[in-house]
């Protein structure tokens, strides 16, 4: 399929037609609830708070939230400002180069590692306004290093530092989470800790109809847990809640929690993987980094705690 980063900057006019196979007629006609407030928003959750052993309020409300949204953004989470922002300079710098560039980093056939667009099954399947980039982060041994890309030459240095700020903040919030369910704080830990972990950096560039297009097709994810990082002042994410959707309003070095199928299961249907999509900008790219966390590959998938 195209590159769609190459057909939004061919044709930028209020003339040119949008290809018919992305226009999405669900994108205009679905009601979108945005807003700010306890009940219109995800929640708030602040690690600080977590790990404040005199108070189990927080931990209440990150129960509710894993139970009522699947998702929550999370303040205080200790990746420090930098870290974040390194990473998504980076990225932000790897999709600028002319796309022969990128295309060096391109999926190869069957495989979702690498560069390319959201995974095609039908000739008539509707296509997402993205284009994406997916790399096997962790454990180290995992990295197939012909897809990390040398350009910008700090790249690599920002993803190994990010994922691993991440993979020890996926650990803390997973205690926290399994306490919640009234587990052993270690019982989901150990299912976690050093367990693979991918991250999908996702380019969502302006269309000039932007709301004939999804930046992301409604889905769940099928990992554990998912963390997500987005560009400062670029939202386009919504969650599916009561079959309504609800713009997510990121707060300002927040990252985005979601509850994803498998902790669905582990959690015995406790804790809810929520619908969720991305929608797109008329004249603003986005750019979101969503990292997921596996729980071991041999683990017989089944309600445990
Ligand atoms: C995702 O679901 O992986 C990304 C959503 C987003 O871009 O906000
Ligand atoms: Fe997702």
């Amino acid at each position: 399929v195209a590159n769609v980063q190459a057909l939004a900057e061919a044709c930028n006019g209020f003339n040119d037609k949008i290809p018919e196979r992305y226009i999405r007629m669900e994108a205009r006609s679905e009601e979108v609830i945005t807003g700010h407030g306890s009940t219109l928003a995800i929640p708030i959750i602040d690690l600080n708070k977590l790990f404040d052993s005199q108070s189990s309020e927080e931990c209440v409300k990150l129960v509710s939230a894993c139970q009522n949204w699947g998702f929550f953004q999370l303040i205080n989470h200790g990746v420090p400002d930098e870290v974040s922002e390194n990473l998504m300079n980076d990225i932000a710098e790897f999709f600028r180069q002319p796309l022969e560039a990128k295309k060096a980093y391109s999926q190869l056939p069957n495989s979702i590692e690498g560069y390319g667009q959201v995974f095609v099954a039908s000739d008539n399947q509707k296509l997402d306004w993205c284009d994406r980039f997916f790399l096997h982060v962790r454990p180290v041994e995992s990295r197939d290093l012909r897809f990390w890309p040398t350009n910008p030459a700090s790249f690599r240095h920002s993803v190994d530092v990010y994922s691993s700020e991440v993979a020890k903040l996926s650990c803390r919030l997973l205690e926290f989470m399994a306490k919640g369910m009234g587990a052993e704080p270690a019982s989901l830990l150990g299912m976690f800790e050093g367990q693979p972990q991918s991250m999908r950096m996702n380019y969502y560039p302006p269309c000039w109809q932007a709301d004939q297009v999804l930046g992301l097709s409604p889905h769940s994810d099928a990992c554990g847990l998912t963390i997500l990082l987005q560009k400062k002042d670029v939202q386009g994410l919504q969650v599916k809640r009561d079959g309504k959707w609800f713009a997510v309003d990121a707060l300002d070095g927040a990252l985005i929690v979601n509850v994803g199928d498998i902790l669905e299961i582990l959690s015995n249907g406790k804790f809810r993987s929520a619908e969720h999509r991305a929608v797109i900008h008329q004249n603003k790219e986005r750019i979101s980094v969503a990292v997921f966390h596996q729980p071991c590959q041999d683990l017989i998938v089944g309600p445990s705690l």
